[in-house]
């Protein structure tokens, strides 16, 4: 049994988020998400979650295409987290291309290329400054 595991904050769930979980589960058996602590969120992003952790993990753990979720509180704990959850293959966004490479000692890893024209953090823009939005 293949198992697939992946990162992320996925605050404000998006169509961009569905798409990574669903190829990365296409890409395995089980799906397994360490969802970012809302204070690692404040660390990566200098900012607080709009949903807390709680709600993202409900949120994430609902999903059909996922199996395991659990709270990532530290970058630095990733290559723990892989031989915790006995992972065979990282799963990321090209975001993150080549910043994941030093964990292919421990399993296979794969960027996936980014949903086009959407992010959490242009969602919050829009939502703050309609105005600016150019859809
Ligand atoms: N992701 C994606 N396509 C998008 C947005 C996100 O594939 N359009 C992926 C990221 O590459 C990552 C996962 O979804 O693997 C979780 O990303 P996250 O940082 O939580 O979402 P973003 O929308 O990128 O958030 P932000 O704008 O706050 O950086």
């Amino acid at each position: 049994m293949k198992r697939v595991i992946t990162f992320g904050t996925f605050d404000i769930f998006h169509i961009g988020h569905i798409n990574i979980l669903e190829r990365a589960k296409e890409l395995g058996d089980y799906l397994i998400v360490g969802i970012s602590s809302d204070m690692l969120n404040m660390q990566k992003k200098g900012r607080a979650p709009i949903y807390s952790e709680v709600e993202r993990i409900k949120i994430i753990s609902s999903l059909r295409c996922v199996d395991e979720v659990f709270i990532e509180h530290s970058l630095e704990l990733k290559g723990e987290y892989i031989k915790q959850h006995k992972a065979n293959l990282l799963v990321m966004g090209d975001d993150w291309f080549g910043k994941f490479d030093e964990y292919k000692a421990l399993c296979e890893v794969k960027y996936l290329a980014r949903t086009p024209s959407i992010s959490t953090t242009e969602i919050i823009e829009v939502v703050r400054n309609p105005q600016n939005s150019n859809t």
